[in-house]
């Protein structure tokens, strides 16, 4: 009989990941929010437990959820400044952080304590939003030691090397040890159960490249945390 048997090589690590997008409410009923299904961060999760890791798992409105059997810790959040609050809080006891949600990048600066009317409004409406605070960047700050910080980059180039050369602009700016940079749009990356990822380290050196089922491009990236 042929049996899979998978290394525990990530054994005794502590593994924080973020996974999902996050939504901005705009009124009781409404938010701003993108299309991320945290499919991709909940890949890596699975996988790293099953490799022997310790994994909390930082979910942004998840539309998959983890069976209990696989014995992830499941953090739910839905805003930014939410998500923000967990992963601060779980980072100094994490030796990786995967920062695999889809973070808004702006929030609305009011958010309106009852339904938005179109009475009162007419005919257009105008959103003021601002900016939502770098996570990575703010991990990135107060990195401990030894500590590995591994971001995603969602891009809407069209050729490969559109894509590595808006990659390595990214990793400069990030300072994540990682940066796993992935084609999004329409029908690509978000909600789909395939992706196709290059990975670049913190110089925008290409040190990985997957295409497949979200789970199979989990384990180079996983690779790079032994
Ligand atoms: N990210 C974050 N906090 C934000 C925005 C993004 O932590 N406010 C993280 C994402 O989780 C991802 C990485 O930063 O790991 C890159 O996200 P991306 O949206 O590709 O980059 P941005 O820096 O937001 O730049 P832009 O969207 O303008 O391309
Ligand atoms: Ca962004």
């Amino acid at each position: 009989a042929l049996s899979v048997v998978t290394v525990k090589d990530l054994a005794g690590k502590r593994i924080v990941v973020t996974a999902g997008g996050t939504r901005e409410a705009l009124d009781p009923v409404r938010f701003i929010g993108n299309r991320s299904s945290g499919k991709q961060g909940l890949a890596i999760a699975l996988a790293a437990a099953a490799r022997g890791a310790d994994v909390t798992l930082i979910g942004a409105n998840l539309e998959v959820r983890p069976a209990a059997s696989t014995g992830l810790h499941v953090v739910d959040v839905s805003s930014t400044l939410e998500l923000e609050a967990a992963v601060t809080a779980a980072a100094p006891g994490a030796d990786v952080v995967v920062m695999a949600a889809a973070v808004a990048d702006y929030r609305p600066e009011t958010v309106a304590q009852s339904k938005i009317k179109k009475e009162t409004q007419g005919d257009t409406l105008q959103l003021t939003l601002v900016k939502n605070p770098d996570i990575l960047r703010g991990l990135v700050e107060s990195r401990r030691e030894g500590q590995i910080i591994v971001g995603f980059a969602a891009e809407t180039a069209e050729d490969r090397e559109a894509l590595v050369e808006l990659g390595r602009a990214k990793a400069a700016r990030k300072g994540a040890d990682y940066l796993v940079l992935n084609r999004v749009g329409w029908t690509e990356g978000f909600a789909t159960d395939g992706n196709a990822i290059i990975i670049l380290d913190a110089a925008g050196v290409i040190v990985g490249e997957a295409a497949g089922s979200k789970t199979s491009v989990a384990a180079p990236i996983l690779d790079l945390l032994t």
